[in-house]
């Protein structure tokens, strides 16, 4: 069993998500101890902005490579291969200017891609990365969830269903900058929320 926690809050550690995350995850291995936790934190470890250069890349010929082509494959192809290796992800998840931050956004760019991460059929695009689960957690500093100003929530799920990740839990923790006691009772309904995804049986009984 191998989890992969993939942090994209630019303040890495101290992000809100990233505490989310940590906390689901210090639990899941309680249950989970001889589990694999692989950690990816995008805002130390950067990924490049897609460019036409990058992508015509993913398109050539293994055959055709230039030397820098070849570098960008293998780059991405040890993305993917992080991401097949893990049967349950986990994500923190801020919100920024309204959307994903555009470190994610370039790790998507980077593992999606054809013949890889899903492939295209008589009857549309099929996600490749079956049989995998995720969490994502979701911080905000106002309150969307539920409305058409959620933007990431959908973005996020339809991301991961193109990707064949159709199982995904969302923990959301908005209005963090409303005030202090908003978000001590958001950060605490998280919490609850994270225990009753790694125990639901404790918590019901
Ligand atoms: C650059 C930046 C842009 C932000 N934009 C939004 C926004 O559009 N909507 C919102 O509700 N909160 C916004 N926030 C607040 C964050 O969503 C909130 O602080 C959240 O906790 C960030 O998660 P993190 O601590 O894991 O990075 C923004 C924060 C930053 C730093």
């Amino acid at each position: 069993m191998t989890l992969l926690q993939i942090n994209a809050s630019i303040f890495s550690n101290h992000g809100q998500s990233t505490r989310l995350a940590d906390e689901f995850v210090t639990a899941w291995r309680a249950s989970n101890p001889d589990a694999k936790v692989v950690v990816r934190n995008l805002a130390e470890e950067t990924v490049p902005h897609l460019n036409a250069e990058r992508f015509g890349a993913f398109l050539a010929k293994p055959g055709e490579l230039s030397v820098e082509q070849q570098a960008v494959v293998e780059y991405s192809d040890a993305l993917i291969d992080e991401l097949k290796r893990a049967d349950v992800l986990v994500l923190g998840l801020p919100m920024y200017n309204f959307g994903v931050p555009s470190t994610l956004k370039a790790y998507i760019d980077h593992i999606a891609r054809a013949g890889a991460t899903f492939k295209y059929t008589d009857k549309g695009p099929v996600g490749l990365l079956t049989g995998k689960k995720a969490y994502v957690f979701a911080t905000r500093g106002g309150l969307y969830a539920g409305t058409a100003l959620d933007t990431q929530t959908a973005y996020v799920r339809d991301m991961l269903r193109f990707l064949g990740i159709d199982d995904v839990e969302f923990v959301y923790a908005e209005g963090l900058a409303i005030g202090a006691e908003r978000k001590a009772t958001a950060l605490s309904e998280a919490q609850r929320a994270i225990e009753r995804l790694v125990v639901p049986e404790a918590i019901a009984a």
